[in-house]
């Protein structure tokens, strides 16, 4: 009864779509566990490539199902716009599930985003403005409305106008922002529900028969390690646990069914939004990797920050995590370059450190310290099987390994499905 958990073990965007689609096609549930639409996951198959932000990355086999967990903060109208998508290209989502628990990302919640975000000034976070930050501390205060609701409209409705009287309370005092009206948020709403009432459901037997019957369960992960809310850089995270516990959790599957864990690594990495990034380039080699890598944000648009690969990051992420085995993406990005450097350490004020500091400041006082060696300068775009990559090439993913300590059974060498290598180290 595997139970898979696939997990961004940066700062995001290591290519956590690609590798649950590879995955997705024997699994019989594949749950996204945590975060909302703040998460972009590209997926790159034979039906064409998709930006999917809610919607499982399973939903391309028709046999899987794809659960959209307890743990997630859902924006019904992000889906519908995601699910007509899908529609519209010939993929069926009739495989789709909501769990009653996932809370509701109401039109009030990309407000205070962004009235937040204003706030912050010089030390705002460059969140997405998807209003994750505020759903999630609103179900935190006890005060959210999930999906479930939506199946009981006098409820629904009760519910919105509590919310709404003490929102439109903060909106007037705090910010000095109009107010926002409960009843139009409850026509938009019910709407939706209309639309989407079929799929919502109380997710728990669907895990425990899957479970019961030994079938394989892949959990989604959103965002990185970095990024999450206890173990990233605080406070320049978003607000969810993105490690292989916050995933079990948000799924609502117990520690004990786990059976594979796997870290998704970008061979160097890339950060949207604010905080410290100790390896970052800021020269033309960043700018390079960034064009050639198209490193620009599948939800914002933004350009990506680029760095080498930080290995102190990626131990963290390899305690907290436990990773049996990382999936290494993107090694056909740094093709063209002669020399590669991977960061082993940090020196904070003088002293060589081989950990992440927990203040924001001590990090962003961090220097990298790096081992270098000379690139392959070969396409790796076609390569097939370990033996295809050229010498320099699988050092470097050696040196990774060793780095982070546990062995790559996955390696990207291009955007689509296909193209990874299968090193028969993934348990
Ligand atoms: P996610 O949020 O972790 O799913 O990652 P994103 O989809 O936001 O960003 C990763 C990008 O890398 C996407 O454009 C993927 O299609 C792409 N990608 C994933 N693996 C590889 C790889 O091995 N090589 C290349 N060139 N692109 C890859
Ligand atoms: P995927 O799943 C990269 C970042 C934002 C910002 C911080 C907080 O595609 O890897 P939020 O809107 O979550 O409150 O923003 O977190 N962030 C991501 N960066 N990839 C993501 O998701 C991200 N999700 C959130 O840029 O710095
Ligand atoms: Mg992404």
């Amino acid at each position: 009864m595997p139970v898979i958990a696939v997990v961004g073990g940066q700062w995001g965007d290591e290519g956590k779509g690609k590798i649950i689609d590879l995955l997705a096609g024997r699994a019989h549930v594949v749950v996204r566990a945590q975060g909302g639409d703040n998460a972009g996951h590209t997926v790159v198959n034979p039906r064409g490539k998709f930006a999917l932000h809610l919607v499982p990355a399973g939903i391309f086999n028709e046999q899987t199902r794809c659960l959209i967990g307890p743990g997630v903060a859902l924006n019904p109208d992000t889906l519908l716009s995601e699910m007509d998508e899908l529609a519209r290209r010939g993929v069926a989502t009739n495989n789709l599930v909501i769990s009653a628990r996932a809370h509701l990302v109401m039109p009030y919640h990309p407000l205070f985003d962004r009235l937040e975000e204003e706030a912050r000034g010089a030390g705002a976070i460059g969140t997405t403005g998807r209003g994750i930050g505020p759903t999630y501390a609103d179900k935190v205060a006890r005060a959210g409305i999930v999906a479930g609701d939506l199946l009981r409209p006098d409820r629904f409705r009760e519910k919105v106008r509590t919310a709404v009287g003490r929102k439109n309370r903060i909106l007037d005092r705090l910010y000095g922002a109009p107010p926002v009206d409960a009843d139009v948020i409850v026509e938009t709403y019910l709407g939706h529900a209309d639309q989407l009432g079929e799929y919502i459901a109380e997710s728990e037997p669907i895990l425990e028969q899957a479970l019961k019957d030994g079938r394989t369960i892949l959990l989604e992960g959103g965002h990185g390690t970095m990024l999450d809310i206890d173990h990233g850089t605080y406070p320049y995270v978003t607000t969810t646990s993105c490690t292989v516990g916050g995933l079990l959790n948000g799924a609502g599957i117990g520690p004990r069914h786990l059976t594979t864990a796997i870290g998704v690594f970008k061979a160097y990495q890339s950060r949207v939004g604010g905080g410290a990034m100790p390896s970052e380039l800021l020269d033309a080699t960043g700018g390079h990797i960034r064009e050639r890598g198209h490193e620009y944000g599948t939800t914002t648009g933004r350009p990506r920050r680029v760095g080498w690969f930080d290995a102190v990051a990626a131990r963290h992420s390899m305690v907290v995590n436990g990773f049996h085995s990382i999936a290494l993406t993107r090694i056909d990005i740094l093709d063209d370059l002669d020399e590669l450097r991977v960061c082993v350490a940090y020196e904070l004020d003088g002293e060589r450190i081989g950990h992440v500091p927990s203040q924001i400041e001590d990090l962003a006082r961090c220097q990298p310290v790096y081992e270098g060696m000379s690139g392959w300068r070969t396409p790796t775009g076609e390569a097939q099987s370990w033996k295809d990559l050229p010498r320099q090439a699988q050092e470097y993913v050696r040196l990774i390994e060793d780095s982070v300590g546990v062995p790559a059974g996955l390696i990207g060498v291009g955007q689509e499905r296909e193209k990874t290598i299968f090193t028969g180290a993934l348990p």
